[in-house]
């Protein structure tokens, strides 16, 4: 019965898509970890990956034993060409391309760096439901890609992940992949995230989703909340999404065209209060068609800002906190990070702030945030 919603929502994803096919887990890093073993990456191969990322992808590319790559940013916070060329040629099996806040980067560059060099193309699409390149969908542009629909996401299941392909020959891949690695969600965490989700729903409802990150980022700065490094790819790491995460899933996408309208109406009025403050508008790339999950702005003084939004109970985000959000010092190891390899990102992340573009936001807010960041 579970079968039936999961590969309703699939099919739904990907014809939205417009890719070959689409397989629904728990996780976008479980979704991440198969589309990598099903393209071959093995014990000791290594993954380019983009220097302004979360633990989640570099999770991924640990349980299959592979060996993160850092690759320098450029100005859009997506890996810069020329550090893929500086790689040698056959040395990468895959690198992630990771489309940041919804932006692509130098698409056409960074995908014929990937050919010059020979390595496999898969796009990380958490942060760009909806976006395209020249009128061509993200998500298309290599072997496959990944969708997260965690809290914060495009839209969100609460947890959730996707990872579509764009042949037949690599969905069977997949499939063996499953057949092999993944287990069925537990219903017991379906039903938590279902109550989760209920709860969300109601604070949503109430314009008090600032206080829950507020919430979730003061649990983690007094450690409450314990990030785990432990990368092994057990038998059922890999969950397939259930019965009711796929049901929300199914809905949320057919909501996407309202949320969307909402995100690009959202960051038209960012626009404007920055343009009135007369602070820099994010570059976009002219070949892109962007929805923007968060909507960057590069400051002097971030903590002073962080700590004054957060007292004022506004979602003006900080992070990502270091290359590998949120690892810091020598956690970074633990994900093959060495401080000090990826200058411009670790510059970027040290005055960056971002700005919300989704749901229950309006100019008011908007205005409360860039006069905190105009002041400092
Ligand atoms: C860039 C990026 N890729 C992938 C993911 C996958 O995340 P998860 O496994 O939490 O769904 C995330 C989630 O935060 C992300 O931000």
């Amino acid at each position: 019965m579970s079968d039936y919603w999961r590969k309703k929502y699939e099919e739904a994803f990907g014809r939205f898509t417009g890719v070959m096919g689409a397989r629904a887990f728990c996780l976008g890093r479980q979704a991440l970890a198969i589309l990598l073993k099903a393209l071959g990456v093995e014990s000791g191969d290594k993954v380019g990956v983009c220097s302004f990322t979360c633990l989640s992808v570099a999770e991924a590319i640990k349980v299959c034993e592979a060996i993160p790559v850092y690759l320098d940013v450029d100005k859009h916070l997506c890996i810069e060409p020329q550090e893929i060329l500086r790689q040698e040629p056959g040395s990468l099996k895959v690198v992630i391309l990771q489309h940041t806040f919804g932006i692509p980067g130098q698409l056409e560059e960074l995908l014929l760096a990937c050919e010059k060099v020979g390595a496999k193309v898969v796009e990380d699409c958490a942060h760009s439901l909806g976006c395209s390149w020249k009128g061509e969908p993200l998500g298309k542009f290599g072997e496959g890609a990944i969708y997260s629909f965690q809290w914060g996401k495009p839209y969100s299941t609460g947890q959730g992940g996707m990872l579509t392909v764009n042949s037949k020959k690599l969905l069977e891949d997949v499939d063996s992949q499953i057949r092999e690695l993944a287990s069925p969600a537990s219903t017991k965490s379906e039903l938590i995230l279902e109550c989760q989700r209920q709860i969300y729903s109601i604070v949503e409802g109430l314009r008090l989703e600032s206080y829950l990150r507020y919430m979730y980022t003061t649990l983690r700065d007094i450690g409450s909340y314990k990030l785990e490094c432990d990368f092994r790819f057990y038998q059922g790491y890999p969950r397939l999404a259930g019965e009711m995460t796929a049901k929300t899933g199914s809905k949320q996408l057919e909501n996407w065209p309202k949320l969307q309208q909402i995100r690009r109406q959202n960051t038209e009025t960012v626009e404007e209060c920055l343009n009135k403050a007369g602070l820099a508008l994010w570059p976009k790339p002219d070949e892109a068609d962007v929805t923007m999950l968060r909507y960057p702005v590069l400051i002097a003084h971030k903590s002073r800002i962080v700590q004054q939004a957060r007292k004022q109970k506004l979602d003006l985000g900080g992070w990502y906190m270091s290359p590998v959000h949120p690892l810091q010092a020598e956690d970074l190891l633990k994900v093959n990070y060495r401080i000090g390899s990826c200058k411009r990102a670790e510059d970027m992340i040290s005055r960056l702030v971002h700005l919300p573009t989704g749901v229950g936001l309006n100019k008011k807010i908007f205005e409360a945030m860039v006069r905190i960041i105009s002041q400092n």
